[in-house]
């Protein structure tokens, strides 16, 4: 396949910006390029430079005047909840019960799960994601069909099999030894197979009997490359619950531990309600505590308290947490959390958000050297950003007089309508252009 070159306003972060107009964060070129070679990065910098090193009988794609960016990170949704988004009025554990508990008993049949695997990636990727972690339901079908529509697209997506063996519908049971295996026999298909990584998920410690917490311990024990996933901490009917089921554990924080669950591959949904103790031990093991805004507003769930993790030293990562959350776009997402951040008196920078979208998560999955900024030898997942994409945007955009307050503007008023192209390891894969070369065409045709 022939070279790419990509033409637009590129940025890319460096690390993380300390206040609202930290230049040295990022790197940005106004006329910029960004050079793709087999899928990956092979040149970053202006146009003229980064076209003198492609040389002759490059395919352009030239984006001007929109934003050329790393593709979007999310850190932690469902995708068997694609359909049951906006389910009414209830906060998380009768959400669950009514609603979550229902739709994920339909990932039986692996034509179910195979349709909403597809529309999944596709939504994703409609929304400038291109790499997400995912929590699939307790079928080991819905994995299968999950790894494969993420291959089908040549996506790096994380994922796993939720374990659950009480407080649920016999139906989504497992028992601590079908979870273990069908746990191991998913990790020997799917982890390290091309994009594909997996995370050992039970789901959350009112799911998981100790005996199918004791197994979690021995699949992380024989599994330390697989990523860990849970919930912790989203709310207090569910704390009341979880830490009556475990009466020896100091706290909830503590279940996870005693289970030696923590660790710098362990994603935490939610940790609202975390103590000053509790956030030192996620300091202490490098856990991630995943903020998730619009899931923590829709379910009336409380507010992710950001510099409280900051100042004890905890790590965090961003997500839509799709289907509590409510969108799949991580702009809406950061939109929101600029306003869960700013109720509590606390800002977020419009460098900050992007930074967290890309570079940030990816520094939380340990990944940075393959996703999450724009450098050689990275993978070539790309967005290209629309700053003017609906009316209203387009006004708001001929008063704004930085690339600061152009961001903001995307992550307040933006929506998948502004992203007007993905790459997904370099290929072209929101508008299927003639951009796309012709294997990959004819792989993109098949699927
Ligand atoms: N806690 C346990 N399972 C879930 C889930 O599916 N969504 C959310 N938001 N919280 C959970
Ligand atoms: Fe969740």
């Amino acid at each position: 396949m022939s070279d790419l070159l990509i033409r637009g306003r590129v940025l890319t972060f460096v690390s993380e910006p300390q206040g609202i107009d930290d230049g040295d964060s990022y790197r940005f070129y106004e006329d910029g390029a960004v050079l793709v070679r087999n899928g990956k990065i092979a040149g970053v910098g202006s146009y003229g430079d980064v076209a003198r090193q492609a040389g002759q009988g490059v395919r352009i794609a030239d984006h001007r005047p929109h934003l050329v960016m790393p593709g979007l990170i999310d850190t932690h949704l469902h995708f068997p909840q694609t359909q049951a988004i906006a389910s009414y009025g209830a906060q998380l554990l009768e959400w669950l019960n009514t609603y979550i508990f229902v739709e994920e008993q339909k990932f039986e049949l692996s034509e179910h799960a195979a349709f909403i695997a597809g529309r999944f990636m596709d939504e994703l990727i409609s929304n400038g994601t291109t790499s997400a972690v995912a929590y699939c339901s307790v079928h080991p079908e819905s994995v299968d069909a999950f790894f494969t529509a993420a291959e089908e697209r040549n996506m790096l997506m994380i994922g796993g099999k939720v374990l659950m063996d009480r407080n649920a519908p016999e139906a989504l049971r497992d028992t601590p030894q079908r979870g273990y295996d069908e746990t191991k026999r998913l990790i020997a298909s799917w982890h390290g197979r091309g994009r594909a990584h997996y995370a050992i998920s039970p789901r959350f410690a009112i799911t998981s009997t100790p005996e199918q917490m004791e197994m979690s311990r021995a699949l992380v024990a024989e599994h330390p490359d697989c990523y860990v996933q849970t919930h912790l901490s989203e709310n207090r009917d569910e704390i009341a619950f979880a830490t009556s089921l475990y009466p020896q554990a100091r706290d909830y924080t503590d279940i996870y531990a005693r289970y030696s669950l923590l660790g710098r591959k362990t994603l935490l949904g939610h940790c609202i309600h975390l103590s000053d103790g509790e956030l030192s031990v996620l300091a202490d093991t490098g856990a991630v505590g995943v903020f998730c805004p619009t899931s923590n507003l829709f379910l009336g769930s409380g507010l992710f308290d950001r510099d409280r993790f900051d100042k004890l030293g905890a790590r965090h990562s961003v997500a839509t947490d799709v289907g509590a959350g409510t969108s799949f776009s991580m702009l809406e997402t950061m939109g929101e959390a600029y306003k869960v951040l700013h109720l509590q008196g606390q800002r977020l920078s419009p460098l900050n958000s992007f930074y967290m979208m890309t570079l940030g998560n990816a520094r939380a999955l340990e990944l940075e050297h393959r996703i999450g900024s724009l450098h050689i030898g990275a993978d070539a997942d790309i967005v290209v950003l629309d700053s003017r994409a609906k009316s209203a945007m387009e006004l708001r955009m001929q008063v704004a007089s930085s690339l600061a307050e152009e961001l903001f503007i995307l992550q307040t008023m933006g929506d998948d309508r502004c992203v007007a192209e993905v790459y997904v390891a370099g290929c072209a894969m929101k508008r299927r252009r003639e951009t796309v070369g012709a294997h990959q065409a004819n792989e993109l045709e098949m699927s």
